[in-house]
Parts: structure tokens; sequence; C-alpha cells
């Protein structure tokens, strides 16, 4: 046989064998994310805001008996979620423990405590070597930890990005969500990745949320830039208005089950009452996941109110899942919209401004005509009611004709516009 003749029998031979080689060999089915975990905006608290790594089984404990008394477990915050902090060391067989100064207890005491309230755990963890704050991260460990969380009774995880040299975002996300999908117990997957590689065009089968922007700060408007005591620049994180510029073009990204994070809540943290309640009615209007991060065991009266009303929470928990929109700005003032369900409007003005402003809302200039979710407000043809969600008593009135409203200083308006039938 000469050479030719052999290479083409043995090519001939090759293409009979390897397609019943590679039947045998399929690659592992991808694992699906867990679904229905978050077919509206997640709610609930986070340590990281107010206490950073200075947590303890203590504090969470009082955290969560205060989430079921002072009501906030039925107005929908449910996930009490552990952030930086929380790790021991990991043992010999490289699985990781609590610290057990810490939480003396034990997570799995923990989270049965929290159950038994009512409550879910959230933990955190990093994609990288370490955490943030330096703990152990999960690189390499990513099927072990999962299973751990859920031997735990873990409800909820939030993994983050520091120590990722090397790492590739989209490979890092989807292995923990496999990961977590086959450890067996559904924990909703709060990606923190602050918008680096773009997770709203990849991520949606993949985790339930994703932060869009670095980290929040007490700070309405943009906050200055902060430098060391070298004059170098230092981390500064972002007030709440940066944070809306940058998540708000996201919009059509969002939606039930896959949402854009645009950070913790600061509501409570040292804002002005009138700021707290813009930022919050933003985040609403943004469909953005609720996590308080105040210290919910003192709190003032104000603050409460902010975070339990039910007309304005609802708002980001509508059914339709739908990311609002800033239909325009003029000079200090912005006006939103979001389509709700039943034909509704969630509508708010917004002033930016130092002084308060009087609007006239000429309803012919803010007809709204939304290409994402298909809905138009119609305003020369459906006359709306409109109900101010923070001042519930004042009695609505209609889109018929004009009316002029006042909106404080870093402050909001806020309506729920309902057709007149
Ligand atoms: C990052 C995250 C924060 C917080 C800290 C914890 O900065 O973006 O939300 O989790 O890490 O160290």
């Amino acid at each position: 046989m000469n050479k030719c003749v052999f290479l083409v029998l043995f090519m001939a031979a090759a293409l009979v064998v390897i397609p019943a080689t590679a039947q045998n060999r399929l690659p592992d089915a991808p694992l699906p994310k867990w679904e229905g975990l978050a077919e509206t905006p997640q709610m609930g608290w986070s340590s990281w805001n107010k206490f950073q790594t200075n947590i303890n089984e203590t504090l969470i404990k009082d955290i969560a008996d205060k989430m079921v008394s002072l009501g906030l477990v039925d107005a929908g915050y449910v996930y009490l979620n552990l952030d930086d902090g929380w790790h021991g060391e990991r043992d010999e067989q490289g699985f990781v423990h609590e610290d057990p100064e810490k939480f003396p207890s034990g997570m799995k005491a923990l989270a049965d405590y929290l159950h038994a309230k009512g409550l879910k755990l959230g933990i955190y963890s990093d994609a990288g070597t370490n955490t943030c704050a330096c703990y152990t991260g999960s690189l390499g460990h990513e099927y072990q930890d999962a299973f751990t969380y859920a031997s735990w009774g873990v409800d909820y995880l939030k993994y983050d990005w520091c120590y990722t040299e090397n790492v590739n975002p989209k490979g890092a996300y989807t292995l923990m969500r496999n990961a977590l999908r086959r450890a067996g117990r559904p924990i909703l997957f709060s990606m923190c990745e602050w918008g680096s590689s773009k997770p709203w065009e990849w991520a949606a089968d993949v985790g339930h949320s994703w932060r869009t922007t670095g980290d929040i700060g007490v700070g309405f408007m943009p906050i200055p830039q902060r430098y060391d005591e070298n004059g170098k620049k230092s981390w500064t994180p972002l007030g709440v208005m940066t944070i809306v510029d940058i998540n708000e073009p996201l919009r059509r990204y969002a939606g039930p089950g896959h949402w854009n994070d645009p950070d913790m809540l600061e509501v409570g943290n040292g804002m002005t009452v009138a700021e707290d309640r813009a930022h919050f009615t933003l985040w609403c209007m943004m469909a953005a996941p609720l996590i308080l991060g105040n210290d919910i065991t003192d709190m003032t009266p104000e603050t409460l109110a902010t975070i339990t009303n039910r007309e304005v929470i609802a708002i980001d928990q509508d059914p339709l899942g739908i990311q609002g929109l800033r239909l325009k700005k003029k000079g200090d003032l912005q006006y939103w919209f979001k389509p709700l369900e039943g034909g509704d409007w969630a509508f708010c003005v917004l002033n930016v401004g130092d002084e308060p402003a009087v609007v006239s809302l000429n309803w012919a200039s803010l007809e709204v005509n939304d290409e994402i979710s298909g809905r138009s407000t119609d305003f020369s043809k459906v006359t709306y009611r409109a109900r101010d969600l923070w001042n519930p008593s004042v009695k609505p009135f209609t889109t018929r004709a004009k009316t002029e409203i006042t909106v404080g200083s870093h402050d909001v308006a806020l309506y729920r516009l309902s057709p007149v039938k």
C-alpha cells in the first residue's frame, strides 16, 4: 500500500470512529441558574454599608428581631445578608468556616434562627483569591463553597470581584452559578462585579442581579474626589445621582429574574430625610433590589416611614418588572415614569436643585412612548387619577388639567397614575 492510499484509508476510518467516540464524551449540560427566586427585585438588609466587617452573631440576631418587630419582614424585606467579614479560616481540606469568635454558634444555627422568623440568610464571597476586605475568596473552591453554603441553609450569595487577576468574569460567575445549582439548594445569586465587564449584556441566565456601578456612599449629589495625605487620589464612593446616571440607561436589560443593581441603600445613614426619600424613590423607579444598609436597631421614625411605605415599595415590586425611565431633564428638574400593571404608571418629579421648585405639570409635554415596554401614556385620550404616594392623605388630582406642585430641594414628588374608567 503506498503512503497516499494508507492516509486516505486512515482518515476514512477516523471519520467513522470520531463521531462514535464524541457521542460518549458529550460535554456536561450547562446547569441553569435557579429560576423563580427574583421575579420582583429582591428585598432585605445587608451589614456592609453601616457595619463593614464589624459583625457578629449578637448584632445579626438583634437585626433579625427588629426586622420582624418593626414590620420590615411583612413589608417584604426577607433577606438578611452578611456581607464581608464573616469568614474564618479554611481547614486542611479547603472547607471554609465562619469566624468562631464572631459566630460561635455557627452559620447553620444562625440560618435556623432566621428561618424560624420568616427571614432568609444571605452570605458573601468573592470570585478571586480574597474578598475585598482580604478574607478568603472562593477561587478554586467554588463547588466546595457552594456545597458548604447549601449545607448551612444559605439562601442568597453576593459574589464580589476583588483580587481576580487573570480571572474571566463570565467564566467565574458561570462557574459559581453551576456550583450553586449543583449544590441543590435554591440560592439567589447576586453578582457584584461593579459593571466592569458589562454583565447586563451576558448575565441574564447567570445571576439574579448584577451591580452596575462602583460602591455607593452617603451623598445625594456627586461625592467629591478624596485624596490621601500625600495628595494622591484615594478611593471615593459614588453619590446617589452619579449612580442613577449610570444605571438609568441600562433599563432594557432588566426584567423579572435579572435586575440591574445600583447598590445597597444608604437611607438612614446620614442624608437628609428628603434626600433619603428621593434616593429610595429612585431605586423603586429603577426596579432596583431594595437592600437596606442602615442600623435598623437604632433609626428615626422618618427613616422607618420611608423604608416601609407600602405603596412606594409596590412601585419597585410591580409584577411587570419594567425598569423606569427618565423622560426628561429641565434645569434642576427631572421627570420619571415607570409602567405598572393594570395600565397604571408611577410618575416622579425630582428636584436636584438647592431650592424648592414650583412645577407646573403640563401633561401634553409629558407624553411617554416607551419602545422598551411598548407602553404609552396617551394623556390626550386617557385621563389618569394621580395619587400622591408620599402624602396619601392629600386629595388626588387628575391629568385632565394642568396642575401646580411644589418639590423640595433634593426631594421628589411621587404619584401613582391610574386610568379613570
Ligand atoms: C466591595 C463591594 C461592596 C462590599 C465590599 C466588602 O467593595 O462592592 O458592596 O461588599 O466589597 O468588602
